[in-house]
């Protein structure tokens, strides 16, 4: 019963951790027509779609040990150790790309264009690397 119910919050929490990302590209489609007195706006909305993926990655990582520490998984499984390589992968990336995004969206030399085509990169990437790890996490390869 406990084992299920940290499993829910795992589960729900890849989704709060992943799901926002795919709101982006409608919010960037749409900043690219907006006037500029709304940029900001745009800007904002982003930024709290980026919020709402980290609180995730706040629940995904300590309910994902507790699964380890309950389920029969050994630390060394080569899942494991790789889902851990690729989620401290996945918080260096998030810091290196999306942090400079929003830092230039402060900056006086903004171009919107610009700040467009870094978060939707940075996006994309994340996407993929949230793809390795739910992959990771369903097939459980065995590497060696
Ligand atoms: C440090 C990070 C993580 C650790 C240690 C971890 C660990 C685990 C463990 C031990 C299970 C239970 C496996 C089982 O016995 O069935 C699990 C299930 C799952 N995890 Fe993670 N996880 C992590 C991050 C993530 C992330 C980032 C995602 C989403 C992208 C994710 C998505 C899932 C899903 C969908 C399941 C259910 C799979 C199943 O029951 O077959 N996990 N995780």
């Amino acid at each position: 019963m406990l084992y299920t119910i940290i499993l829910y919050t795992h589960i729900l929490s890849a989704i709060v951790s992943m799901g926002p990302l795919f709101a982006i590209f409608p919010l960037l489609n749409r900043m690219k027509d907006a006037p500029s007195e709304q940029v900001g706006g745009y800007v904002q909305s982003i930024q709290g779609i980026l919020r709402a993926i980290a609180n995730g990655g706040h629940v995904v990582v300590p309910s994902g040990l507790l699964l380890i520490w309950f389920s029969g998984w050994s630390w060394k499984t080569s899942w494991v150790i790789l889902t851990f390589i690729v989620m401290f992968a996945s918080l260096f990336f998030m810091a290196r790309a999306f942090k400079p995004a929003m830092t230039y969206a402060k900056s006086n030399g903004f171009v919107k264009e610009n700040f467009i085509s870094m978060i939707k990169n940075a996006t994309w990437k994340y996407i993929f690397l949230m793809g390795i790890l739910l992959w990771l996490m369903i097939v459980k390869p065995n590497f060696w």
